[in-house]
């Protein structure tokens, strides 16, 4: 009897506790390399901010003449340069990137009212979060909560889904992206107490799950559902090969989406999502070897088509995160996989020189390779993600 107590009370959450991966084993090199990055990504972006003209946002490069292509304050990536800054701020405590953040962030403010995207948590929760959580300035508070409510608007209860665009001939598009979106409302329930924000993420994600992916775990970029009923209404691409393939950002919204879930609500069902996703990911026989995936993983002409590196970028960034959540070996696995990718990023292949690539960290991204759009380039995005990626493993690294 008392031997049982022993076991259930003491032994048993030692060991469920062993039995997760809560950091990942150091790799000394790669450490280094990371420090090596971080601190050229802010001479970069050092660059970037005397560049840049006042009252613009950045976002990519023609691809045809190399010049700088900025972006419109409602454009969904307008939020990834300030966001950057606050983690170059928080890298390098220079203030110098602080100011950069508050002046680009203050051209982006007024989006906090617009209910016609669902990219509001792309948009604020990357520049307005990051400024809140390194400050605690009750300004950028009230910018979010503002801006998880003109999200909020877009949900419709009879699909269970946010509604992703406005524009086309769809009914109700859902894209898998939209799950990234979900971050904004669960913070918004935390800070607020108001618990619709969180009850919208959850049931959009719960609606994704159940029609976003196919039994291999590969996710649809669009659902279109009948916003009467609620029914599917038909599943297509927008940005990827073909309406069944599997588009390699949208895979990695995925699964940094499914994983960011489980963080804010701890449900094992996206757990095992993002498990099952990154198993789809890991497992491809069309991922390269140095694991920065084709743009899409059924693009046509592999071995010879475009990577993309902003897929590898989010999903370095999910599987290290997702590494803490899995039992060892598993996690042993997504961390090892996030680390080859790292190391892919940081190697000439994929990081830019010193003052070339308009002042981006890196290059070689694919935007919307279907409408001929920011095919291999750098993207703001890109950048974002990578740049917490290495901040992630020089903090997880043990
Ligand atoms: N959210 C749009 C994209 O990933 O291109």
């Amino acid at each position: 009897m008392k031997k049982n107590l022993f076991f259930t009370a003491l032994l048993l959450p030692m060991m469920m506790m062993q039995s997760y991966a809560q950091s990942g084993k150091a790799d000394k090199a790669l450490l280094a390399k990371a420090d090596a990055t971080l601190q050229f990504a802010a001479r970069q972006y050092k660059l970037m901010m005397q560049h840049l003209p006042d009252s613009v946002l950045p976002r990519t490069t023609n691809a045809q003449d190399g010049s700088l292509i900025t972006s419109k304050s409602n454009w969904w990536t307008s939020g990834f340069y300030p966001g950057t800054n606050w983690f170059l701020y928080e890298y390098t405590k220079d203030p110098a990137f602080k100011a950069e953040a508050q002046k680009r962030m203050a051209l982006v403010q007024k989006e906090q009212y617009n209910t016609h995207t669902h990219d509001l948590g792309f948009m604020m929760y990357c520049p307005f979060g990051n400024a809140w959580r390194i400050t605690k300035d009750p300004a950028y508070k009230a910018v979010l909560l503002t801006s998880a409510r003109s999200l909020s608007t877009r949900f419709n209860p009879t699909v269970g889904c946010i509604r992703s665009w406005d524009h086309g001939t769809w009914k109700f598009p859902v894209i898998i992206d939209n799950m990234m979106n979900l971050e904004l409302l669960n913070w918004a329930t935390r800070e607020s107490g108001d618990k619709k924000f969180e009850e919208i993420a959850r049931t959009h994600a719960n609606t994704t799950m159940k029609h976003h992916f196919r039994p291999d775990s590969r996710s649809y970029h669009v659902v279109d559902y009948d916003p009467a009923t609620g029914a599917v209404h038909e599943r297509k691409t927008h940005q990827g090969a073909a309406d069944s393939s599997a588009w390699s950002r949208g895979q990695a919204w995925g699964l940094y989406g499914y994983t960011m879930m489980y963080r804010d609500t701890r449900d094992k069902a996206y757990l095992d999502q993002a498990r099952h996703i990154a198993d789809f990911i890991l497992n491809n026989p069309h991922m390269p070897a140095d694991l920065v995936p084709y743009w899409d993983f059924d693009a046509p002409g592999i071995p010879n088509a475009l990577r993309d590196v902003s897929a590898a970028a989010v999903t370095a960034s999910a599987l290290l995160e997702l590494s803490r959540y899995t039992k060892r070996a598993e996690g042993k696995r997504y961390w090892n996989a996030a680390e080859k990718m790292l190391n892919s990023l940081c190697s000439p292949a994929y990081l830019a020189k010193e003052g070339e690539n308009n002042d981006f960290i890196l290059m070689h991204s694919v935007g919307s390779l279907p409408h001929k759009s920011e095919v291999d380039v750098p993207l703001t995005y890109a950048d974002y993600y990578f740049v917490e990626a290495l901040l992630r493993y020089k903090q997880w690294a043990k």
